[in-house]
C-alpha cells in the first residue's frame, strides 16, 4: 500500500470569494475561481478545493460545524493498491466508490477521507547554499532573490481527534501510515508510506484545554523552499491584511524541535483554522526510529517570543526512542468522551496552540 501524500483537500466554507482571495494571496497557483468553487493546484499536483456549504460534493453529514477541511483525499500510486486499501477499509467501515473510481469512507474518529490513484508531479525546488563563519559554500554569490512566495507541496494536515492513538492506529492498519513521533498527551505524527516528509498527518488530542471536544480541522502546511520564502510569504500576507493570531503568542515564526521545520501560520478566514508556511522539515524513510517527547521540549527549538510554558529552566530535556510504542499506553482511551488531563498539559492556553 503506497500512499504518496495529500492529493487534495476539500474545504467547505461560507464565503467562497473570500477564501479564494486568501489562497491567491497566500501564493497558491490558481486553476479556476468561480462563484461556487475555487481550485488551486500546486507544483506537486496537489489541489486545494474550496466549495460552498451545502455543495453536494461535500461529505454528508458535515463532520463539524463551520468552515474548514471537510474531506482529505489521499493519492495512491496504483489501482491495485487503491483496491487493496478499499478492501482493508471495508473490514471496519462503510466504503463508497464514485464513478471516477475515488473511494470515500469516514474514519471512526469522524474524519471523512477519500483515496484515488494519483500521478504526483516532480518539480524544481532549490535553495541557496548556507554559509557559516568557517564554511562558505556560497562564495562570491548572493542568495536567491524572490518576488513571490509559492507553496510547492501540501506537506501535512492536522485534525483534532477525540482518541488520537486510535486515529493513528486506524490509519496504520488500513492506509499503511508510519509512526514517526509522539508529543506525549498532545498527539501523534504519522507519515504516508510513499512520501518522505516528516509527517503527512498529525492528530491533536481533543482533551487538551485548547481543543474542541470533537473531531475538527486544525491546520494545513505547505512546503516552501527556505526561510526567505516563508518570510516573504508572511510579509505579503500581513501587507494584504490577513491576520496571524499566533504572532501575539509565539512571535509568528519559529522552528519546531519535532520535525525541525521552520513555520509561520496565517489564519484562514471564517475561523477555518490555519495555513502554515513550512520549510526545512526533516525528510525520512523507514530507517527512522520513532521518538516520544515531553511537549514543552519537542514543540520549539527557538522563538523570539515563545509562550511562557515553552520557556525557562524547568523544561525537561525529555525525548526517548519509542520503537515499541510504550509511550502510547497512558494515552489510550479507556472510555469515550473528554477525559481529565494533568500537569503542564492542563495549563495549555489558546496562546500556546500555534507552538505545538
Ligand atoms: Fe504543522
Amino acid at each position: 500500500m503506497s500512499i504518496l501524500g495529500v492529493e487534495s483537500v476539500v474545504f467547505g466554507v461560507a464565503d467562497v470569494a473570500q477564501h479564494a482571495r486568501f489562497w491567491t494571496d497566500f501564493g497558491l497557483p490558481v486553476e479556476s475561481i468561480g462563484a461556487d468553487e475555487a481550485v488551486f493546484r500546486l507544483a506537486s499536483g496537489s489541489r486545494v478545493i474550496v466549495l460552498a456549504h451545502g455543495d453536494v460534493r461535500l461529505p454528508t453529514p458535515d463532520p463539524f460545524p463551520g468552515d474548514g477541511v471537510k474531506e482529505t483525499v489521499w493519492g495512491v500510486d496504483t489501482q491495485a493498491n487503491l483496491d487493496a486499501i478499499a478492501a482493508s477499509l471495508r473490514t471496519e467501515v462503510a466504503v463508497f466508490r464514485d464513478e471516477d473510481g475515488t473511494i470515500h469512507a469516514v474514519c471512526p474518529d469522524g474524519q471523512p477521507i477519500a483515496l484515488r490513484v494519483w500521478v504526483k508531479r516532480s518539480f524544481a525546488s532549490e535553495v541557496s547554499p548556507v554559509n557559516t563563519p568557517a564554511s562558505h559554500p556560497r562564495f562570491n554569490q548572493h542568495r536567491i532573490w524572490r518576488q513571490r512566495a509559492i507553496p510547492k507541496t501540501i506537506n501535512h494536515v492536522v485534525f483534532f481527534s477525540p482518541d488520537y492513538v486510535s486515529s493513528f492506529e486506524f490509519y496504520e492498519r488500513h492506509l499503511g501510515f508510519r509512526y514517526i513521533d509522539h508529543s506525549k498527551g498532545v498527539g501523534i505524527f504519522a507519515r504516508a508510506g510513499g512520501t518522505y516528509e516528516h509527517h503527512s498527518i498529525f492528530w491533536v488530542n481533543c482533551d487538551l484545554p485548547i481543543a474542541p471536544d470533537h473531531f475538527k480541522f486544525m491546520h494545513i502546511a505547505f512546503g516552501m523552499d527556505d526561510i526567505d520564502e516563508v518570510m516573504l510569504g508572511a510579509n505579503i500576507m500581513e501587507a494584504k491584511g490577513w491576520k496571524n493570531t499566533s504572532m501575539n503568542a509565539s512571535g509568528g515564526i519559529s522552528r519546531h524541535r519535532i520535525s525541525s521545520a521552520i513555520y509561520y501560520y496565517c489564519d484562514i478566514p471564517g475561523h477555518a483554522g490555519e495555513a502554515e508556511y513550512h520549510a526545512d522539515t526533516d525528510y525520512l524513510d523507514d530507517n527512522w526510529v520513532p521518538r516520544a517527547w515531553d511537549f514543552r521540549f519537542g514543540s520549539l527549538l527557538w522563538a523570539n517570543n515563545a509562550p511562557p510554558i515553552f520557556r525557562g529552566p524547568d523544561i525537561p530535556w525529555d525525548m526517548e526512542f519509542d520503537a515499541e510504542r510504550k509511550s502510547f499506553e497512558p494515552y489510550r482511551k479507556a472510555k469515550a468522551g473528554r477525559q481529565q488531563i494533568d500537569g503542564a498539559l492542563a495549563a495549555l492556553t489558546q496562546d500556546d496552540e500555534h507552538a505545538i
